[in-house]
Formats: C-alpha cells, structure tokens, sequence
C-alpha cells in the first residue's frame, strides 16, 4: 500500500459567510494544509482575496498555510506573506523572472518554496532550478476560477516530474491543483502526486469532511 497523499482544501470554494465554521471543519479534518488562492487580476483574470484574510485564517488554523500566488512580481510580497502566517509560498514559473532569487529569498524569510507550473509550460524548463525547490504544483486547470475541469495531460506531466525529482531533488513533493476529486485522485497519486488540492470537491460536497476522509485514503 502507498502513503496517504497530502490533502490540501483550497479554501476559495468555502463559504466567506461562515469562514469560521470552514475553517473548523478543515481543523478538525484529516486535511493536512489549507491551501490559499492569491489572485490578483493580472496574472489571472480573476480577484480573490489578500493579506488580512491569510491572517485572519492563520489565527485559527491548526495545519499550515499553503499559499499559492497567482500574482504578477511575486517577489514582491514574500514577507508581507510569512507575516500573515503562510508556511509553504509558491510562485509561478511565468510570473518570476529572477525566479531563482525569489525562491531563496523564499527559503531565507523561513518558509518552504514552491514552483508553479501553468498547463502550457512543459516539466522541462524546470531543469536547472528544481534542486531550489521544496515543491512544485503543477496546474491541472488554467489558474483563475475554482470547478473547472481536470486537463488529462497533467498525468503524464506528473510521471515526467516525478522522474526529473528522482534525479535532481528526490525530497520535493509534488502537488496538483485544480478539478481533483474522488474519480481522479487515486490516478494521480500513482502516477507520482504527493499533494492533492481540492475545492469543489470538498466544498461543494454533502459532508466535506467525509469528502476529505475519502480523499485522503484514496489509496487505502
Ligand atoms: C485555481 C486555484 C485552485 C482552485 C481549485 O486557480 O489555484 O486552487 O481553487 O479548485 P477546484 O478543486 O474546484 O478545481
Ligand atoms: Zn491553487
């Protein structure tokens, strides 16, 4: 039997009437992260939410802050984020130019780096900067709006990755996000997935608790 993967509830699917409540229900889940969307309408057409709202859930949650920044110049922001409490940042591939610096200046404030690749950026590119990396996601939807469909090529970006990880970075976890749920969560746990973000699924589902349990022993 394989380990469990990592669960990561994307909380851009909860409900902002009751975040509270949401973020008790992840507490006290078999979820291991909270991942955090930051869009900023530039780098993807869609605005989420900023810097009071991570702290605002820092201050409760029990698990670590995965924060995924979907924001132009990351760089930018990199302490203004680990004082709101994140413990993993990631930075898009496309959106970094120095990327190189961004991830240790990443490393230097204290948290876990991460890379971000969109669905139309090939594993390749990673080559070079992956020994840099604590972790790379790879996008399974363009980056903007949670529900959307899971883009089938990512499973072989998976098993490529995987394979690029062995070589050059054998500790890094590699984390899929966007349109994961129970039908295609086992697939990609095989083909090399370590972390499976959800948010429909968990969310928008009966008993999301329930949701994540079944996620989380998806392999079991
Ligand atoms: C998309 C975000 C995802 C999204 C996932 O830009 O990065 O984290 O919230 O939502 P689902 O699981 O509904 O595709
Ligand atoms: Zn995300």
């Amino acid at each position: 039997m394989k380990t469990s993967p990592l669960i990561a509830p994307s909380m851009l699917s909860a409900d902002f009437l009751r975040l509270d409540e949401e973020i008790d229900m992840v507490n006290n889940s078999q979820a291991d992260w909270f991942h955090l969307d930051i869009m900023d309408g530039v780098f993807v057409p869609n605005i989420s939410f900023g810097l009071p709202v991570v702290k605002a859930i820092s201050s409760m949650a029990v698990k670590p802050l995965d924060v995924h920044l979907m924001i132009v110049q990351p760089e930018r922001y990199i302490t203004a984020f680990r004082d709101a409490g994140a413990d993993i940042l990631s930075v898009h591939f496309e959106a970094s130019t120095h990327l190189h610096r961004t991830l240790q200046a990443i490393r230097q404030a204290g948290m876990k780096a991460g890379i971000v690749l969109n669905p139309h950026s090939p594993v390749h590119v990673l080559n070079d900067i992956i020994p840099e990396a604590d972790m790379v996601l790879l996008m399974s939807v363009n980056p903007g709006f949670g529900g959307q469909q899971f883009i089938t090529q990512t499973l072989i970006k998976i098993a490529e990755l995987k394979e690029l990880a062995l070589a050059r970075n054998p500790d890094l976890l590699i984390e899929v996000d966007g349109g994961i749920n129970r039908d295609n969560a086992a697939q990609l746990c095989r083909a090399g997935a370590d972390v499976l973000v959800a948010g429909n699924a968990v969310f928008k589902a009966a008993d999301p608790e329930e949701e994540i349990r079944l996620l989380k022993n998806i392999l079991a």
